[in-house]
């Protein structure tokens, strides 16, 4: 056994038994972090915030929620938001939150392209990244079927209905997803666990993986710079901190990251209390009817874009362009060629990709909300035009890209 000595104050006691001084240098004093980053760089401490807003919230649900077709719209509508005292509360921050968390995940990625941070080592941020997402709207979908209503039952008729395969009529599949013909007892008790359990599970994993791949190549910058991490920290630590290009994450650069940390809270219980309708659905508000389709049946805002790419096309070959869609960002960091790691703003024509890629998933996103009829149909298959070209035009123009 390791030799111990008295303690000589708490801290020495732990420090003894967990080495707590070496996991804060590690975490915190000595992890180094480029000084040249923006406010952009803070969207993943937002994330972590709101993914424990969520989960706290959740729990706080969980204690009056029932999963049963027969009580659940009512456990929602009746005991959580007018029996319990502040349920409303709660489901409001779980359901702000729910949606806030996308938005701020689709800045997180678009800042992580513009900059080009999913490049030469950090493959791997970039894939837990993407791991993120996928399941983070896993478990969006699967809290959407909770409350039981008729936007529940409908989206999950319809997002189910997508495994059948089109022509390829794998209605087994579908079946089996369900436990059931249609959306019933056995497809929300599965979801419930899903919701609750093995997917929160995952993303708690998925962030470890997220975290532990920075640790080696750290955080890119605004400047496209190439730091010497082991140099730069050496200066820092002999006194030049000035001169030195990195500072530490804690508490010098987290002190910077709670300010904005402090301006997204404040707009985010802005939200909350003046307008959280935005998060709730009206048609939501009427119990699961399978009798009753809804005259529009679409999701939530954050999956407009690629609901979009789905619908102007006919059966087969909207669930290919979908299928298409949910995949190829996952890819990016092999279908850009360019050697460079450097802002867009440097790149040329990538510039030019970057941002009509932007335009053209916000595009998606408001024709995603509107019927597919007339000009929106048009304009809603040109858009789903335009992002695949795009993503066949991304290794041409990134081939003939020049090091900068
Ligand atoms: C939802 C859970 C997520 C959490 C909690 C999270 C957290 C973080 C944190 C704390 C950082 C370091 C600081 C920063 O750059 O903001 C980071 C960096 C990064 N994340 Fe995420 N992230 C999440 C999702 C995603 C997603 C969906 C992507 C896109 C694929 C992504 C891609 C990246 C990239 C590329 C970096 C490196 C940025 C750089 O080197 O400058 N992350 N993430």
């Amino acid at each position: 056994m390791a030799h111990f000595t008295k303690a000589t104050s708490v801290k020495d006691w732990l420090n003894q038994r967990l080495a707590i001084e070496k996991v804060e240098k590690v975490m915190a004093s000595e992890y180094w972090i480029p000084k040249n980053i923006n406010f952009l760089w803070a969207m993943g401490l937002i994330l972590m915030i709101t993914f424990v807003l969520l989960l706290v919230s959740g729990i706080f649900l969980l204690m009056y929620y029932q999963p049963n077709v027969d009580t659940a719209f009512y456990s929602v509508n009746y005991t959580i938001m007018r029996d319990v005292d502040f349920g409303w509360l709660w489901r409001h921050v779980h359901g702000v939150a729910a949606s806030v968390v996308f938005l701020i995940i689709y800045i997180h990625m678009f800042t992580g392209i513009y900059y080009g941070s999913y490049k030469k080592g950090r493959e791997m941020i970039w894939l837990s990244g993407m791991l993120l997402f996928i399941t983070f709207s896993a478990e969006a979908f699967s809290g959407y079927m909770l409350p039981w209503g008729q936007m529940s039952y409908w989206a999950g008729m319809v997002i189910t209905n997508l495994f059948s395969g089109g022509s390829l009529h794998a209605d087994f599949l579908v079946e089996w997803i369900r436990g059931d013909y249609v959306p019933a007892q056995a497809f929300l008790s599965r979801f419930f666990m899903l919701h609750v359990l093995l997917l929160p599970l995952a993303i708690l994993g998925l962030i470890g993986l997220h975290f532990a791949a920075l640790r080696i190549p750290h955080v890119n910058n605004q400047d496209g710079e190439e730091i010497d991490f082991d140099a730069e920290s050496k200066k820092y630590l002999a006194g030049d901190k000035v001169g030195s290009k990195v500072m530490r994450f804690g508490n010098d650069f987290l002190s910077k990251d709670m300010m904005v940390v402090g301006i997204y809270l404040i707009f985010f219980f802005y939200l909350v209390f003046y307008h959280y309708g935005f998060a709730m659905d009206p048609v939501n508000f009427d119990p699961a009817d399978g009798l009753k389709t809804p005259a529009h049946i679409y999701p939530e805002w954050y999956f407009l874009w690629s609901y979009e790419i789905l619908r102007p096309f006919s059966t087969d070959i909207g669930l290919m362009a979908f299928g298409f869609a949910q995949v190829i960002f996952v890819l990016l960091p092999w279908l850009d060629r360019s050697p460079n790691t450097v802002p867009a703003s440097r790149r040329g024509l990538f510039a030019i990709w970057f941002w009509a890629m932007l335009l053209d998933m916000i595009v998606l996103t408001a024709m995603g909300k509107l019927p597919p009829s007339g000009i929106f149909s048009t304009i809603g298959l040109v858009a789903a035009l335009t992002f695949i070209g795009l993503w066949i035009l991304l290794p041409i123009i990134t081939m003939f890209e020049k090091k900068v």
